[in-house]
């Protein structure tokens, strides 16, 4: 689409997250990787470009960098984070490497009116920091347009060539205004919106029946999670009776999962094939004995693709294989478009097997969960199944820490669902992003009666976030604290302690494993 908002990245984990919230605002934005020739930028005749942050230093030999002759294209640019030191480099300015780089809230003052702070409020602002290097002096003709305590230049720009650079993350929720000053560069840019949701679904929808044209079968894989569901609807859109469904009892669900997610899919969407099978043997026993999270988290992939491949087979002959993954799977699971780096292997992306049975369609793989709420409401699915929790792939093997055997899933399982009963009765389960608990290994003494207990710990984790690429730990009332703990420890054997956990992502994840 020409006339959209080209972001090169250079491997940040947010840069889809630029990509998110160009589409909120209503432009189309594509993403390529940093170090290509300068003609495939250019062929796809952007309206604008943005340079992403990164993990390396500009300074650094080998370090990815921007070619001088795409700036000479003369298209308005947004340099981010690193993506302005590269600008600064480029442009002859001085860069300099700190001991300390500057991670997370800072404050922001203006230094000078910019189209970027177009009807912000007047003040200082919160920002949101993640970078090492710095720039020292600005290149030719750039004029400084804020500052924090700590960075002289956390803004510059030369409005004549359309070239703007801010050292903090727009695109990221803690960022105050960040959608706005996104906004106004598009606007200064000379961009017109053309994106909406219902124009996505339709592409998608179209994309799925040319991929599988003119006769061939899917099957989906279906967690009851939100992301699946709303996948198994659009191909079950595209290719109506072509799409198998299959759910798997993996023996890692929570408390009445499968009935539960069975019911209220085959409530609204009767027609849908939708097969469940019981495998739970088969990851259990592999699982035995395993405690790295890395090796649970690739055992549970190459697990499902095996069941998968084993009902394809029984279903007649079935080529691609559709998945709910989001874009936050992706980018933490490997580096897909640029140097970013590998945080866990997601189930569905990097635990699969290298020799996959199937072609794979991921039609939400550049959405983000909040966008699929959104997608799955144009497409009719219901609240019931749009406002489930996420639940990961590999379930509660990555909630008991250490290995996974049976009486710690029981344990787990009981704990889990008190967490979840507690924060529907509160009226929070729209509130937070996920509340689960976590199965410690650990033990500890606790008296119980007149005994001495020897147990183990519950952790709960109840975060918010809005699009689990950052999230906080929820701010529970002390009543609904103090009633999951007591409830827990009086209605489940076996563990006689728990604890709130308090981190936030980064640094923490929001799974503990
Ligand atoms: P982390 O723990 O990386 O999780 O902060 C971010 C979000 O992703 C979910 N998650 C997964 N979802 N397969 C999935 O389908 C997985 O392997 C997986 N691992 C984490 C997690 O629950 C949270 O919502």
């Amino acid at each position: 689409m020409a006339g959209h908002v080209l972001i090169v990245d250079y491997g940040s984990q947010f840069t889809q997250l630029i990509a998110r919230k160009t589409r909120a605002a209503g432009y189309y934005a594509e993403i390529l990787p940093a170090g290509l020739p300068v003609e495939p930028y250019l062929s796809r005749k952007p309206g604008a470009l943005i340079l992403s942050g990164g993990p390396a230093s500009a300074l650094e030999e080998g370090s990815p960098k921007l070619d001088p002759a795409l700036l000479a294209a003369g298209l308005p640019v947004l340099g981010i984070c690193y993506g302005m030191q590269l600008l600064a480099l480029t442009l002859n300015g001085k860069l300099s490497r700190e001991d300390h780089g500057e991670y997370g809230p800072a404050v922001f003052s203006r230094e000078k009116q910019s189209p970027l702070w177009d009807d912000l409020p007047t003040g200082e602002f919160q920002v949101w920091m993640s970078h090492g290097d710095r720039v020292m002096v600005p290149p030719e003709g750039f004029a400084i347009t804020g500052s924090t305590e700590t960075l002289p230049t956390a803004a510059m720009e030369c409005p004549e060539k359309r070239l703007y650079a801010i050292q903090f993350h727009p695109e990221v929720h803690h960022t105050a205004y960040g959608e706005k000053i996104l906004l106004n560069f598009f606007k200064t840019a000379g961009l017109s919106p053309n994106w909406r949701m219902s124009g996505f679904a339709q592409e998608t929808i179209e994309n799925i029946r040319r991929q599988t044209a003119p006769d061939k079968h899917v099957l989906c894989a279906l967690s009851g999670g939100v992301d699946s569901a709303v996948a198994a609807v659009l191909l079950a859109k595209a290719i109506g009776p072509r799409l198998h469904c299959v759910f798997v009892d993996n023996g890692l669900l929570r408390l009445n999962e499968l009935q539960e997610v069975q019911q209220a899919l085959k409530k609204a969407y009767p027609e849908m094939d939708i097969v469940a099978v019981d495998a739970a043997n088969v990851f259990l026993s592999r699982l035995a004995g395993v405690t790295d999270p890395e090796e649970k988290r690739k055992i549970i992939g190459h697990a499902f693709i095996e069941v998968f491949a084993r009902e394809a087979a029984k279903l007649g002959p079935i080529e691609f294989l559709a998945q709910g993954t989001l874009y936050p799977d992706v980018i933490e699971s490997i580096s897909p478009q640029g140097p970013s780096a590998m945080i866990k292997s997601h189930h569905n992306v990097g635990g699969l097997p290298k020799n996959l049975p199937f072609a794979l369609i991921e039609p939400l793989r550049d959405l983000f969960k909040d966008e699929v709420r959104v997608l799955g409401a144009e497409l009719g699915v219901p609240d019931e199944l749009l406002w489930r929790h996420p639940f990961p792939g590999p379930g509660l093997a990555i909630r008991v820490i250490g290995e996974v055997e049976p009486e710690s899933l029981e344990i787990l399982r009981k704990a889990d669902a008190v967490v979840r009963q507690e924060i529907e009765a509160a009226g929070l389960q729209r509130e937070v992003w996920q509340a689960f608990a976590v199965l410690l290994s650990n033990k500890s003494v606790g008296v119980m009666g007149d005994g001495r207990s020897y147990g183990r710990t519950a952790a709960i984790r109840v975060v918010t976030s809005v699009d689990a690429m950052t999230a906080d730990w929820a701010r529970l009332p002390y009543e609904t604290l103090a009633k999951l703990s007591s409830r827990i420890i009086n209605e489940v054997p076996g563990v006689n302690r728990v604890v709130y956990d308090i981190s936030t992502k980064p640094p923490s994840t929001i799974e503990w494993e």
